[in-house]
C-alpha cells in the first residue's frame, strides 16, 4: 500500500481523510508542519504524496512548502492542498510554489480520491520520464567516451598517421592549385575570385563517428574507400559566377579527377543551404609511388560561408531555445543572402561594362 501523508492541526480533518483512503492508501497523519517534517525525514520514497492544510498554528501550510523547497523535497513528493481557504490569489500562490492540486473543505470522498489517485499516477509518470531522459544522457555520454576512446586508438596507429599525412598533402596540391590559378587570373586579367581557402584535416572522432554511423568497419583502407571528407576544403569566392568559372577551370587543367559535383547553388537545400561541392581525385607524389586521395571542395560566395558558419552552430547546439523560430529565420536569410549576392554581382558587372573591361575570364 502506498503511504500518504495528511498534515491538518483540527484532529477531526484529519480523521475524516483517514476514513476516506484507508482502504487504498496506508494513512499516517501529522498535527502541524513540523511534525510533518519530521514524518518526511528519510521516508520520502515511500511517500505516494502529501495532504496539507494551509491554516495552521505555529507553522502554516505555506512555511511547510517553503521547508520543502528549501529540501528539494518537492519534486520527490506530489503536494495537495486541502483548505477552506477561497480565491485565486491563495491559489495562485500554492500553484507558483509548485503545489499540484488544490481541494477545496468540505471535501467530497469520491472527488478527493479521484484527484489524489490523479496527481499521484501524474507525477510519478513525470518523474519516470525525467528519469529515463537523465538515463539516456548518462548512455548518451558513455556512447561519446567510447568513441573518444576508440578515436584516440586510432590516432595512436602508425598507418593511421600515414593516411592523414597523405590527406594532408592532398590539402597542400588542391590550395596551391587555387592560389596559383588565382595569382594567373589576377595578373591576366585583374580579377581576384578566390577570397580565401580554409581547411582542415577531419579529426579522428569524426572520422570513427562517421564510420560507426553508416555502419562501415573501423580500418585505414575503410576511411580511404567509404569516406570522401576527410580532407577538406573551403573556397570562399567574392560573386556566384565566380564560383562555377573557377571550379570549371579547376578541374578543366586535368590535374584532378572529378568524382561527384553536387549543385546546392542551383538546387538550395531546404534550410536554405547553398553551396558547390566537388569531390576529387587528387594525386600526390611520395616518395616511392604517386597515389589518389578523395578531397571534398566546398564552393561559397563570402555570404554563404557566413551564413553556412551560424546554422551549423544551431545543428550541433541541441537545446537552443525556439530552434524552430530560429530555423525560419536562418531560411529567411539565406534568401536575403542569395538576392544579395546577385545583386553585388550585378553592381560588379555594371562597374566592369562601364570600363568596358571586356577581360575574356
Ligand atoms: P555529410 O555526411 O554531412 O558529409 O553529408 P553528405 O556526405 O551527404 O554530403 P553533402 O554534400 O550533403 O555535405 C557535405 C558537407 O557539406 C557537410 O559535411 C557540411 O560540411 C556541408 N553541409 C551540407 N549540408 C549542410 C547544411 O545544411 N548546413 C551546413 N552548415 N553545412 C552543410
Ligand atoms: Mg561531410
Amino acid at each position: 500500500m502506498q503511504r500518504i501523508l495528511v498534515v491538518d492541526d483540527a484532529e477531526i480533518n484529519r480523521e475524516l481523510l483517514r476514513n476516506m483512503l484507508e482502504d487504498e492508501y496506508a494513512v499516517e497523519t501529522a498535527e502541524d508542519g513540523e511534525e510533518a517534517l519530521h514524518k518526511l525525514q528519510g521516508r520520502l520514497r515511500e511517500t505516494a504524496a502529501v495532504l496539507l492544510d494551509l491554516q495552521m498554528p505555529k507553522m502554516d501550510g505555506f512555511a511547510v512548502i517553503e521547508a520543502l523547497r528549501e529540501r528539494g523535497w518537492m519534486q520527490k513528493v506530489p503536494v495537495l492542498i486541502i483548505s477552506s481557504e477561497h480565491g485565486a490569489e491563495v491559489e495562485g500562490r500554492c500553484f507558483a510554489l509548485g503545489v499540484l492540486d488544490f481541494i477545496h473543505k468540505p471535501f467530497e470522498s469520491s472527488i478527493i480520491k479521484n484527484r489524489i489517485k490523479n496527481t499521484i499516477e501524474l507525477f510519478d509518470y513525470k518523474n519516470r520520464l525525467e528519469q529515463k531522459v537523465e538515463e539516456q544522457a548518462v548512455t548518451l555520454e558513455q556512447q561519446r567516451q567510447i568513441i573518444r576512446m576508440q578515436a584516440e586508438k586510432l590516432s595512436e596507429e602508425k598507418s593511421f598517421n600515414r593516411l592523414m599525412m597523405e590527406y594532408q598533402a592532398a590539402i597542400m596540391e588542391v590550395e596551391t592549385r587555387f592560389h596559383v590559378l588565382n595569382a594567373e587570373l589576377s595578373q591576366e586579367y585583374n580579377r581576384n575570385p578566390v577570397e580565401s581557402i580554409k581547411s582542415r584535416l577531419k579529426s579522428p572522432e569524426s572520422i570513427y563517428e562517421k564510420l560507426r554511423r553508416k555502419g562501415y568497419p573501423v580500418t585505414v583502407e575503410s576511411i580511404r574507400e567509404n569516406l570522401s571528407d576527410v580532407a577538406g576544403l573551403r573556397v570562399i569566392c567574392s560573386f556566384p559566377d565566380d564560383i562555377y568559372r573557377l571550379a570549371e577551370l579547376f578541374v578543366r587543367q586535368g590535374a584532378v579527377i572529378l568524382l561527384s559535383r553536387k549543385d546546392y547553388i542551383k538546387h538550395p537545400k531546404s534550410n536554405g543551404y547553398r553551396s558547390l561541392h566537388l569531390i576529387l581525385n587528387v594525386p600526390i607524389f611520395l616518395l616511392q609511388e604517386k597515389k589518389y586521395m578523395k578531397v571534398e571542395v566546398q564552393f561559397r560566395t563570402i555570404a554563404m560561408d557566413f551564413w553556412a558558419s551560424l546554422e551549423h552552430k544551431l545543428k550541433y547546439k541541441k537545446n537552443v531555445d525556439n530552434t524552430e523560430e530560429i530555423v525560419r529565420q536562418l531560411k529567411n536569410c539565406a534568401d536575403s543572402i542569395e538576392a544579395l549576392d546577385y545583386q553585388m554581382q550585378d553592381i560588379r558587372n555594371r562597374i566592369d561594362k562601364s570600363l568596358s573591361a571586356d577581360d575574356g575570364y
